[in-house]
């Protein structure tokens, strides 16, 4: 009998989306061929810990459970009471895929750990991932490349701010502000007025040292699923946001159970759809990602379309955008985990 493939499921973080990540580790666990995938899960805690969670699977209501008070932690710094030779790690798994959402595990930080420890992993390495995290460089990196994006200007926490007015004369009214490394619209503000600006501004340093202010763009919310590597990269078909929010806010998304609803396919001209898995593709290149990621779009109503971000490791979750999109394109949640975990094995 051939050996089964060995996959560690790197889930939780330190990040705003720990929650998900849990969610989107059990639904791959419970998705991937038990015939073929030897999975063991390994937890990050919201500090850092990283509990050897093994094949045990502990449900909470929406994903897995982190079973706190497993003695066995694994690596590397003072936050762990029982050292585990990391070393190992190579040697217990063929390949790790780091479920991870946001700061530390999306932004080349885990990716680099791994790199270090030989061992293969899922998805964009320290570059994509990196790039992919910074929404100032990225966006920088893309309008070079010709890609359209919003009109924006970067603020440093050190700097002093710059007047209002002087901002709303380069970029209009209202405004979206931003931490440059964060997701899931933590710390995102649409300012209307100068009442807004240094409390919004405030918030958003509170996540990141490093903001973006941009230009409103009124549009639909479209993304896109990406899936592949250099010339074999694929785009999926289109899908929607439609929230019910003033926008697409941390409330719409994980809080208001009624906050936004996805439409797949995205009704839209063929022509739109063209433009945008054309771009999707190479917004993914332009920044080095590599296996997955979803690009988010604005289509203006003229049927104009700009990029707002990639995602190197999308939400995974069975009701996810991303394997929502494969599956509209005839991939089953169960084939795209094989695909992904391929991809890691084949540069191992
Ligand atoms: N320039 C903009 N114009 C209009 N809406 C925006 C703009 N930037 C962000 N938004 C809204 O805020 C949401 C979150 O912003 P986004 O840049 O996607 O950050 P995150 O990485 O937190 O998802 C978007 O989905 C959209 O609804
Ligand atoms: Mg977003």
């Amino acid at each position: 009998m051939e050996q089964k493939v060995r996959v560690a499921l790197l889930c939780g973080g330190q990040s705003a989306e720990h929650e998900v990540s849990l969610q989107s580790a059990k639904n791959i666990a419970e998705a991937v061929n038990p015939a073929v995938y030897d999975w063991t899960l390994i937890g990050i805690t919201k500090d850092g810990r990283w509990l050897w969670q093994g094949g045990e699977r502990q449900n909470a209501a929406g994903g897995f459970l982190l079973n706190e008070n497993n003695p066995k932690t694994i690596c590397l710094n003072e936050k762990n009471l029982v050292a585990f030779d990391c070393g190992n790690l190579k040697q217990l798994f063929d390949v790790v895929f780091p479920v991870l959402h946001g700061p530390f595990g999306e932004d080349g930080a885990v990716q680099g750990f791994l790199k270090m420890l030989g061992v293969p992993f899922v998805g964009s390495g320290i570059l994509g991932s990196a790039l992919g995290m910074d929404k100032a460089v990225a966006k920088k990196i893309l309008r070079a490349e010709g890609i359209p994006i919003a009109h924006f200007v970067t603020l440093h926490k050190e700097e002093p701010i710059p007047a209002f007015s002087a901002i709303v004369g380069k970029l209009g009214l209202p405004l979206f502000v931003k931490p440059a490394n964060m997701g899931s619209s933590v710390g995102v503000h649409k300012i209307h007025g100068e009442d807004e600006w240094l409390w919004h501004l405030d918030d958003a340093f509170l996540y990141d040292t490093k903001i973006i202010i941009e230009e409103y763009i009124e549009g639909r919310e479209i993304e896109c699923a990406v899936l592949g590597n250099g010339a074999k990269t694929e785009a999926s078909c289109p899908g929607e946001i439609i929230a019910s929010h003033e926008f697409y806010s941390y409330d719409a998304k994980y809080i208001d159970g009624n906050g936004a609803r996805i439409e797949i396919p995205a009704k839209l001209p063929v022509g739109t759809t063209e433009t945008i898995r054309k771009m999707a593709i190479q917004t993914f290149l332009t920044l080095c990602c590599a296996d997955l990621s979803r690009v988010d779009f604005f289509v203006k109503k003229d049927g104009q379309v700009i990029v707002n971000e990639i995602n190197t490791m999308p939400g995974f979750t069975t009701i996810s955008m991303y394997p929502k999109l494969w599956e509209q394109c005839g991939i089953p949640y169960r084939t795209l985990i094989d695909r992904l975990i391929r991809y890691g094995l084949d540069r191992g």
